[in-house]
């Protein structure tokens, strides 16, 4: 017989565990859900009364989090409770690439993942079922087993067993909300039939029977990591070929619908952009290139890498291009930056193109003013690892000569951040970048003034009728 879940134990309070239990709360309003972190600060902001002050941005989030929390789900550091009264555990705690020791720089980090299965291991009771929610490498799951069956044979514990399951999460920051409750499939990797049939019970409360997948764990694993990286090489891939548009007179946006429109490739996916950048795609590519190595498949390494370096290589590019459309310096040339998120719609700058770009740009000597919508200036400081300067608000500021800086600003809607800038460079495609007043803009800028767009999203009769100079990423036309 299957288990009827009741309690639910997710470890890790990120941009995977709060959305998702969020999703599992409302949908299963029997289940009671307990989130834990080990991190204070963030279970706060979870529980912060202002729903403006979760942690994380996600459009319809809050909304949910509003009919749920203290309701059926719980933000808390209670972690010995929690793991204790549970019947499935979900595991989503981070599992960044490894910065040193065996592996740095391609392995994932499972030290978070170690440290939770201990956990289980120390504080669970009866039988419980661990699904892995975190990326792994494949073969993880034997590692957490292993850890659980020290629990398993300690005779101190009466009747406790575990199920280790794979359940990878494939939602998009931005859009978690709405991927959670339609997702394209489901998919349960796992050899306890019975407790992979709890598991999709659970999910059978919003999402129809055909969308889930049953596999065995290993192929879930690599599933998750194989998703990635197909997803990136698209990237990749079109933004290799905005390249060749720029230098041959084609136009990246008609390459990309063209080639859209064979079923066999789709649309999806094919936006040229300024490389892409989020917590996963470069660390699961990476990932799965240890892998590769590890095993002795070079070939199959060295493809996938190429796809990681191909994208750092557009980043660099596009800086480039900057410097050289501005007579090639930016020496103390005042430049907005209009975006800072690896994409719109979330608040998460993690590997974001931004940061690349930014950096270039103030190695050169440039002064960035830097807009966006959902990012504080301290992530930013975090992120260019270099403190701010100066200050727009304060008269008396002066540029520096020598080197870069850069300030924050948080408000565009009065122009002023566009004063005596020589140029605009839109970075994310927030849907406030869109309807600028250009005409007004180019009254206040330094001519010839540049506005490059990275991300597609001006109309460009209105940049050229402003009276302003355009580079949009792989226009062969214009250049
Ligand atoms: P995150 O860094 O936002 O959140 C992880 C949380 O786990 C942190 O708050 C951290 O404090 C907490 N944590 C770490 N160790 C802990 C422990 N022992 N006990 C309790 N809490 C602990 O990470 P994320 O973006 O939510 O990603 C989590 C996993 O999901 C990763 O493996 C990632 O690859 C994968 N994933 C992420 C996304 C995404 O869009 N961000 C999408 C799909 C899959
Ligand atoms: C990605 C995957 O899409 C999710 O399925 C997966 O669950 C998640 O990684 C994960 O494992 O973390 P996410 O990183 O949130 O989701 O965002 P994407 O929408 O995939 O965008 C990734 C990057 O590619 C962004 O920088 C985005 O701007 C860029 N991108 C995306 C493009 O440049 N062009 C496109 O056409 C699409």
């Amino acid at each position: 017989m299957d288990k009827p879940i009741k309690q639910i134990c997710c470890i890790g309070a990120g941009y995977v565990g709060g959305p998702t239990m969020a999703v599992i709360s409302l949908k299963c309003p029997d289940i009671k859900i307990n989130i834990i972190d080990v991190n204070q600060e963030r279970i706060d902001a979870w529980n912060s009364e202002d729903l403006s002050g979760l942690p994380i941005y996600e459009p319809g989030l809050k909304e949910i989090i509003s009919k749920t929390r203290n309701k059926n789900l719980f933000f808390s550091t209670k972690i010995k409770e929690s793991i204790e009264s549970a019947d499935m555990i979900f595991i989503s705690v981070n599992t960044p690439t490894k910065s040193k020791g065996l592996g740095a720089g391609k392995a994932s980090d499972l030290k978070w993942v170690e440290k939770s299965s201990r956990d289980v291991a120390r504080f669970a009771k009866g039988h419980t079922i661990v699904v892995e929610k975190s990326t792994l490498p494949v073969r993880t799951a034997e590692v957490i087993q292993e850890i659980l069956k020290s629990a398993e044979s300690d005779s101190s514990k009466d009747n406790i067993n575990f199920s280790v399951l794979s359940n990878p999460e494939f939602l998009s920051e931005g859009s978690a909300i709405n991927d959670l409750l339609n997702p394209d499939r489901v998919l349960i990797g796992g050899d306890d039939k019975e407790a992979m049939i709890s598991l999709s019970k659970i999910y059978k409360n919003w999402v129809t029977e055909d969308k889930i997948l049953f596999t065995n764990i290993w192929s879930s694993e690599l599933a998750k990591l194989t998703s990635n990286a197909f997803l990136a090489q698209r990237i990749s891939s079109i933004n290799s070929i905005s390249a060749i548009c720029e230098v041959t007179g084609a136009d990246i946006r008609e390459v990309s619908r063209a080639i859209g429109k064979d079923s066999r490739i789709g649309s999806k996916f094919l936006d040229s952009g300024p490389g892409f950048g989020g917590s996963c795609f470069k660390k699961d590519i990476l990932n799965l290139v240890y892998l590769a190595e590890y095993f002795g498949l070079t070939e199959v390494a060295n493809f996938w890498e190429s796809v990681v370096e191909i994208n750092s290589w557009h980043q660099k590019r596009i800086s480039e291009i900057i410097v050289k459309k501005l007579f090639g310096t930016v020496a103390n040339k005042k430049l907005v930056v209009l975006g800072f998120a690896f994409k719109a719609n979330t608040n998460d700058t993690r590997e974001s193109a931004a940061i690349t770009i930014c950096r270039n740009l103030l190695n050169e000597g440039a002064n960035l003013v830097i807009n966006d919508p959902k990012v504080s200036a301290s992530q930013i400081e975090i992120d260019l690892k270099i403190n701010s300067k100066i200050s727009l608000d304060n008269e008396n500021s002066s540029l520096n000569e020598e080197s870069g800086s850069w300030e924050h600003s948080k408000n565009i809607s009065n122009l002023e951040i566009f004063n005596d800038a020589y140029a605009i460079i839109i970075l994310t495609e927030w849907e406030e970048f869109k309807k600028l007043n250009w005409k007004e803009i180019a009254k206040k800028m330094v001519h010839p003034a540049w506005v490059f767009d990275s991300r597609s999203i001006v109309d460009t009769d209105e940049i050229r009728d402003a009276g302003l100079s355009l580079w949009r990423l792989g226009d062969g036309l214009r250049d």
